[in-house]
């Protein structure tokens, strides 16, 4: 009898984990790498969440809790549901999970049937396709390019929707590209939705808070509350508060739906950690003037890479309206050989090569499910940014 099970085999470890644990071996050996893979802040947790934390293990904090999430953290939940995106629910309809990731994988484990498709537009987060495999359901990537800066149209979706479809994964601002959906573009897509009521919407609101210029962040069932009883809104403290460690995410929703992810969360891992729970809460309710504060460090970020990786010889790269990513397209650079005579024949090998003969460390766009792109995080100081992207332009001028 073989070890491993058949469902393992669907699915494939997340390749931006990967790429950070190459960076990290190729630096502990001593070669000079910089990472621009890992999805995370580099900043601290503020101070006085972390003073939260302590107060909760000092106060005996420390056992299990309800099984997805303490009531203060849920009314928190609806309160910051009320005061960002004008959305009412109640403590019943709020779920907090072990990271946004474990909130998306239990909503998909409670609802998904062998031959149930959930569309992902593409470029999607890596995990998306594989937790939907994971639960047994068909991922439909719908490809997304450069012509529409990487948004869905209406009229994609349109085509992607069948009798089969359960859920529509929606993710703004995106990882990988950064990309955020005006008021107008997310109307469009939930006018096709409003007519085909079998589909649940999965919106992944993660980077929210990670904006940049006038856009004004939106949420569907906000732009349309008619999808409100089809909808489950998803977010969580990771990104904005740079609490990645933390492992809090929640989502609000109908009660059936919350009810049944706290079941599978109860036969896999309980309760979030309680302490992690505390932390939250003081996240959520504490102040939250720093988030303006590092939204323009994230913007002065953006607009140095943006603008230098332009300058890169067979690179294009849009300007997205938020969260700490780009994802340039290096159409210009496929076909050509590096110094040491690779032929870039795909983004992978591009990565590979830029990693190997640079030091610099990006995730390729395949993972992502468009190509020829690659994935850069600028979530790092201007200074090694700017020697990152040197290393790539000059990498990309040496290709012949
Ligand atoms: C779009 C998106 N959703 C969800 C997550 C998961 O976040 P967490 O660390 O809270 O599990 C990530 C993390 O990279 C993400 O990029």
């Amino acid at each position: 009898m073989a070890l491993l099970s058949d469902t393992l085999a669907r699915v494939k470890p997340s390749p931006t984990i990967a790429v950070t644990t190459k960076a990290q071996a190729l630096k502990a050996e001593g070669k000079d790498v910089i990472g621009l893979g890992a999805g995370e802040p580099d900043f601290d947790t503020p101070e006085h969440i972390r003073e939260a934390a302590k107060r909760a293990i000092d106060a005996g904090k420390t056992r299990y809790t309800a099984v997805d999430g303490i009531p203060e953290l849920k009314a928190a939940i609806c309160a910051k549901f009320l005061r960002e995106n004008g959305l009412t629910y109640t403590p019943a309809q709020v779920s907090v999970g072990t990271g946004g990731k474990q909130i998306l994988y239990n909503a998909l484990m409670a609802t998904c049937n062998p031959g149930d498709e959930v569309i992902v537009p593409a470029p999607y987060w890596v995990s998306y396709p594989d937790m939907v495999l994971l639960a047994g359901g068909t991922p439909v990537a719908v490809e997304c390019g450069i012509e529409s800066n990487f948004k869905l149209t209406p009229e994609k979706l349109e085509a992607a929707i069948t009798p089969k479809t359960k859920w529509f994964i929606f993710n703004s601002p995106s990882n990988p590209t950064g990309a955020g959906y005006t008021r107008d573009e997310l109307k469009a897509l939930t006018d096709v939705l409003l007519r085909h009521p079998q589909v649940w919407i999965m919106s992944d609101d993660m980077y929210e808070h990670l904006v940049f210029d006038d856009f004004e962040f939106c949420t569907p069932a906000q732009v349309e509350p008619a999808l409100y009883d089809r909808t489950l809104t998803c977010n969580g403290v990771s990104k904005a508060y740079a609490m990645t460690g933390w492992r809090i995410g929640y989502a609000a929703g109908p009660v059936a739906l919350i009810k049944a992810m706290a079941v599978i969360q109860s036969q896999s891992t309980s309760n979030p950690s309680s302490v992690s729970q505390y932390a939250a809460l003081e996240a959520l309710t504490g102040p939250q003037d720093f988030l303006g504060e590092w939204r323009k460090v994230f913007q002065g970020r953006r607009d140095l890479v943006v603008s230098m990786l332009n300058e890169a010889k067979g690179i294009t790269c849009p300007k997205p309206e938020g969260a700490f990513y780009v994802y340039p397209d290096i159409s210009g650079c496929i076909g050509k050989a590096t110094a040491s005579g690779t032929v870039i024949t795909n983004d992978e090998v591009f990565a590979t090569a830029l990693l190997e003969e640079t030091g610099v460390a990006v995730v390729f766009g395949a993972a992502f499910g468009v190509s020829p792109n690659f994935r850069v995080s600028y979530a790092t100081s201007d200074e090694v940014l700017r020697e990152a992207c040197a290393r790539i332009q000059s990498f990309c001028a040496s290709l012949v």
